[in-house]
């Protein structure tokens, strides 16, 4: 079973060749046979030789036989396909599962593996596993991707601080980006929405004060136009990160964040698979809620973007402005529950989450190509252990869920209460 864990995490889901799933179900029937009708010993290994063929069918992933044309994106990528659910995520899931004794939550925390979720490239290493995971997807999806390995990355907090020195751009270049493009150009059949360093330029206009971000600035502007000059391919398309309402979307924000990725587009060459921009990744923020959540607290008046329907259109305007293309995608992957956080900033395992709207395109909103789910809920933001390297003070307020382990590393905790607040629910 270790096996259907890794490649075929939901059986039900649609990602290997009708073939594959007919004979997924042969062996189960062919054991209620053997019980009732072999009896001789030649008939039994027979059945066995057979059984161990038809497994060996089994284990082997379909290749993709009908999707061999190279995709070229254009206009809404997510349009016609689906995100796809990475097994990377599914196995996280199949594990939660399989600790899970009520047979309520259970079944529905089964069916969360078959949510399309983006596969973070957060390490050099973590590339290794890349190509096994993009060959998963079907010519109806789409594969969601973050690029998340800046030098001096998460320069404004600790939790996330990345492996790469701050100004070791040519690291970043040849061994993190360089190996992504080269696995990303075998596979011109499949379509890809990549999103580009999470947070890293936002950190840049607004955290310009800390010495950790301008010891960072100079590397995060190069590695992201070299990441975006490099993954400018026909089946890629590209949204460089804007954080959220409540980080550039307040009035004074907004054109210097526009500006801000306007240059870095400008500067890798005006990237014509730049689609336009990411909000809300790994965030809390509603998509629409009038009025929203800290519109009415002493500073609202200087911040129009109080929900991310309504910073999308002012964002978008501002990036219009300033020569960039401007269409959005929305992370709604943990934003069910509103009113949990203390202070709008408050970023780390917010506790009383709950998982929001599945990926869809049907946003409403001309500018917002589809909502998706960038960060894979259940996995930790920051440990709240305060003796550990990367403890963030945070991860220890008193909205913050606790115990949380290492960003990145799975709470099953965490998992089974987005579970029970997800809306809508599962
Ligand atoms: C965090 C972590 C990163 C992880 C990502 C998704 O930001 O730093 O390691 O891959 O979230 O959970």
């Amino acid at each position: 079973m270790t096996f259907y864990s890794e490649f075929l995490p939901n059986t039900r889901r649609a990602s290997y060749s009708l073939a594959s799933q007919v004979l997924f179900q042969v062996p189960v029937q062919l054991v209620a046979f053997h019980q009732l009708a072999f009896t001789t010993k030649e008939m039994k290994s027979s059945f066995l030789l057979l059984t161990a063929l038809v497994g060996v069918v089994v284990a082997t992933p379909t290749p993709r036989a009908a999707c061999t044309s190279p995709v070229k994106l254009s206009g809404n990528p997510f349009q016609g396909r689906t995100l796809h659910a990475n097994s990377r995520y599914a196995g996280e899931v199949n594990n939660a599962v399989a600790q899970i004794t009520d047979s309520t939550l259970k079944a529905k925390a089964q069916k969360v593996a078959s949510v399309g979720t983006f596969l973070w490239l957060d390490t050099i290493a973590s590339i290794s596993t890349f190509e096994k995971y993009l060959t998963e997807t079907q010519c109806n999806e789409i594969f969601g991707v973050v690029i998340y390995d800046l030098p001096g990355r998460d320069c404004a907090a600790k939790a996330s601080n990345g492996e790469l020195a701050a100004g070791d751009v040519s690291t970043y270049q040849t061994k993190y980006i360089d190996p992504i493009v080269a696995i990303i150009k075998k596979h011109p059949e499949v379509a890809i929405a990549a999103i580009i360093e999470p947070d890293s330029l936002p950190n840049l206009v607004t955290n310009s004060g800390l010495a950790t971000c301008q010891a960072s600035a100079s590397g995060y502007r190069q590695g992201v136009q070299y990441a975006l000059k490099n993954l400018n391919l026909p089946n890629v398309a590209m949204y460089l990160d804007a954080g959220h309402g409540g980080w550039l979307g307040w009035d004074a924000n907004l054109q210097p964040g526009a500006q801000e990725l306007a240059n870095a587009y400008k500067g890798a060459g005006s990237p014509a698979s730049l689609r336009g921009f990411s909000t809300n990744v790994a965030g809390w923020n509603a998509w629409s809620k009038v009025p929203g959540e800290f519109e009415n607290t002493s500073d609202g008046q200087y911040n129009k973007a109080q929900d991310e329907n309504r910073y999308v259109n002012l964002f978008g305007a501002a990036l219009a402005s300033a020569g960039m293309p401007n269409h959005a995608i929305v992370d709604t992957g943990r934003n069910a529950v509103q009113g949990l956080r203390d202070a709008w900033g408050d970023w780390c395992n917010v506790d009383g989450a709950g998982f929001g709207v599945r990926p869809t395109t049907n946003t409403g909103n001309s500018l917002a190509d589809a909502f998706v789910w960038v960060k894979p809920g259940g996995e930790s933001d920051g440990t709240s252990d305060s003796s550990a390297q990367r403890y963030d003070s945070f991860c220890g307020l008193a909205d913050a869920f606790k115990p949380s382990p290492e960003a990145g590393t799975w709470n099953e905790a965490f998992f089974e209460m987005l579970l029970k607040n997800a809306v809508p629910s599962f």
